[in-house]
Parts: structure tokens; C-alpha cells; sequence
């Protein structure tokens, strides 16, 4: 028996690292994502060809696939560790599909269940932002609260996002937990952060190209300034602007990982981003699809 099933990365466009501590953050699905495949084979389960070297995916299988008879086929269109919810997406469609091998429904409740318990694997203490976006697909304003999550569809125009990839990749949970370690000194800036978006919100909607790079350059500032940014994140951002972006931001966690830029031209800031070696591809926002696949 072969069971399958996909789910999309995402991109935060504004908000992360504020969105651990209760304010809300806004995030995209992407058309990227992560495609699982289970089949029924004897021996331990694991990963039937080399996919990648972490510990933690073990770890993860074991978290919702029995301990033999499983052969899983990981297929991934997004890059690794990068801030794009790999881990999500992979936690979701690995969800979804040891569902469908069990013969019970694909439920947000049982997906949800699922792939929160794949992502604390992967990140620790996550606020649950990356795996409800990859679940739930298109635009997300999400908050954690005491009594649960919460969130809401924001409707958003297609926007020309390009993402850079700084070609490192972040560790989450070591960045949240740093960032945790210093709450007292960080958390104007966290405060900063949310307004910035209260504040983007309409120019978000309007789809004003102008107005939301000037606050995704402020929230990338703001981002650096709590120390989760890299010299090499500054400089994609500063070649971003140089390029006809009207602004740049770190996306995900930091220390690492990918930039997106709003560059309504992209056809310079590739070219850029190639001399400079890094890799430049456009996005564009995923669908809602709640769990169909
Ligand atoms: C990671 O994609 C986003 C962070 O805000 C962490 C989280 O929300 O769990 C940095």
C-alpha cells in the first residue's frame, strides 16, 4: 500500500520572533513545499534513499509512524533550514499521510495534533505559526494566545516577492531561545515589531508595493536590532534596495536563511543575487487548501 500527500513551505512577511511572545505575525503560504510518500515494506521504518542528515527526522518519523514496516519518500522544493518552513510542510504532509496509512481521516484536528508534535522535534518551543500556515494555505495573521492559537485569512493581492537564500541555514530554536535569554532589553523592539505591522496592514491590502518595502526594511532593522539578523542577511537586503526592490526583510528565524524582497523588476536583483552567489527565485502565495491533499 502506497499513501501520499503534500504541503506548501511559507514565507513570514512580517512578525516573527514578536508572534513567539503573543503579538500577532503575518504569513504566506508559498508554491514550494514538501511531498511525503508512505509504503508498506518490511524491516525498520525510515527514509528509503538519503535525504537529510538529521538526527531529528527520526526522531520525527517515530513521532507518528510505527517503528517497522514503513518505507517514506521525502520529495522537497523547498530549501532546507532556510526559514521557508521546511520542517512544517514536511511535519504537515507527514501528518496528512500517517493518517491516510492508518485508514483514519485527514482532520485539521488530527493534523494539527500530528505536526505540532513533529515541529516541537524541530524547533523546540515553535509558536505554531509555520505548520497552521502550511495547513491551512494562503494568507495568515496568526497570534498565540493563552487560551490557544489564533488566526484569521487576510486577503492579500499577489505581491512580487523574490527569495533570496543566504545559502546558511538558521536553527531555530537556538534563535528563539537567544532571543529569550535577553526578553528584558528586547522587547521594545518586539513591540516595534507588531506595531510596524498594525500599522502595514492597509498598504498590505491595497497591495501598496511602496509603503510594505519601506516596512519590511523597517522590520528587518528592528530584526537586527535583536540580534537575529547576519552580516551576510544585511548585505542581501542592502543589494536587494540597489536592485529596484522597494524593500528587503530576514524571513524566519535568522542566523542564517533567506531574504525576501518586493521587486515589482525582479529581473536585476536575480542577476545580482547570481554575482554574488546566492540563489534568487520568485514566489507566489499557495492557495487555501485545507487539508485536501
Ligand atoms: C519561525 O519560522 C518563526 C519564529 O517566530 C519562531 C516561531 O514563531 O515559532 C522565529
Amino acid at each position: 500500500m502506497t499513501v501520499e500527500a503534500f504541503a506548501p513551505g511559507k514565507l513570514i512577511l512580517m512578525g516573527e520572533h514578536a508572534v513567539v511572545y503573543g503579538h500577532p505575525a503575518l504569513a504566506i503560504a508559498v508554491n514550494r513545499g514538501m511531498r511525503v510518500r508512505l509504503h508498506s515494506r518490511p524491516g525498520a521504518t525510515g527514509i528509503d534513499h538519503s535525504f537529510a542528515d538529521d538526527p531529528r527526522l527520526t526522531e520525527a518519523l517515530h513521532r507518528v509512524l510505527p517503528v517497522a514496516g514503513v518505507g517514506v519518500e521525502i520529495e522537497s522544493t523547498l530549501p532546507i533550514g532556510r526559514g521557508m518552513g521546511s520542517s512544517a510542510a514536511l511535519a504537515v504532509a507527514l501528518g496528512r499521510a500517517s493518517l491516510k496509512l492508518e485508514g483514519k481521516p485527514v482532520t485539521s484536528e488530527a493534523v494539527n495534533e500530528r505536526a505540532f508534535a513533529v515541529e516541537r522535534i524541530f524547533h523546540g518551543q515553535p509558536s505554531g505559526i509555520d505548520h497552521t500556515v502550511s495547513m491551512r494555505g494562503g494568507a495568515l495573521l496568526y497570534n498565540r494566545t493563552d487560551i490557544g492559537p489564533e488566526f484569521q485569512r487576510f486577503e492579500l493581492p499577489d505581491l512580487p516577492i523574490v527569495v533570496i537564500d543566504s545559502g546558511s541555514a538558521g536553527n531555530t530554536a537556538d534563535m528563539v531561545r537567544s532571543v529569550a535569554e535577553r526578553i528584558e532589553d528586547v522587547r521594545p523592539y518586539l513591540d516595534q515589531i507588531s506595531e510596524l505591522l498594525q500599522n502595514t496592514k492597509a498598504a498590505l491590502q491595497k497591495g501598496d508595493l511602496v509603503a510594505i518595502g519601506q516596512a519590511w526594511h523597517e522590520n528587518h532593522w528592528l530584526l537586527r536590532a535583536i540580534g537575529v539578523s547576519t552580516p551576510t542577511l544585511d548585505k542581501i537586503v542592502r543589494v536587494a534596495a540597489e536592485s529596484g526592490a522597494t524593500g528587503a526583510k530576514l524571513a524566519g528565524a535568522g542566523g542564517g536563511g533567506v531574504v525576501i524582497a518586493l521587486a515589482p523588476n525582479p529581473g536585476p536583483l536575480l542577476v545580482a543575487a547570481k554575482q554574488n552567489g546566492w540563489d534568487a527565485f520568485e514566489v507566489r502565495q499557495n492557495e487555501s487548501d485545507e487539508n485536501q491533499r
